[in-house]
């Protein structure tokens, strides 16, 4: 696994640019793509709360739209408490099922405060339809 301290950096970064005026939680996400580019996300939260979005989901959307291909992710959950439990600086289940949409499996995540984890670890036995073709 490549040296993550960089990538988590602008994991922190990003979280300053959260939108999160219910939660007050800031997340920041890194992805660091094929060709070298890094791209950021934070959280975007709503009124109708349903819509909020992820900040690894908001990096991860960023990078396709911009044809690049994700190969390693930083998160940073600035806000958790540090005797929180674990739980509190992981992503949730939704942003690991995008993971898999659009990252290999063996793809490196790092969670600030937690340590570096496998796609594979995050998700196993993840839900595919087998006839659609991942991304390149
Ligand atoms: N949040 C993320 O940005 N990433 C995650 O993986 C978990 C949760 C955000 C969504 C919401 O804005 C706030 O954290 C509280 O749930």
């Amino acid at each position: 696994m490549n040296n993550p301290e960089d990538l988590l950096k602008a994991a922190r970064q990003a979280a300053d640019k959260a939108h999160c005026p219910y939660s007050n939680f800031h997340v920041g996400a890194a992805v660091r793509c094929t060709d070298g580019t890094v791209v950021t996300g934070s959280n975007v939260e709503n009124a109708s709360f349903g819509l909020t979005i992820c900040a690894e989901r908001v990096a991860l959307f960023s990078c396709v739209a911009q044809g690049l291909q994700p190969l390693e992710l930083a998160v940073s959950c600035v806000d958790a408490q540090s005797d929180a439990s674990p739980g509190s600086r992981m992503p949730c289940g939704a942003c690991r099922q995008v993971m898999q949409e659009l990252m290999l499996q063996q793809a490196t995540i790092h969670i600030d405060g937690v340590g570096s984890r496998r796609l594979s670890e995050l998700l196993p036995d993840a839900f595919e339809l087998g006839s659609a073709e991942k991304a390149p």
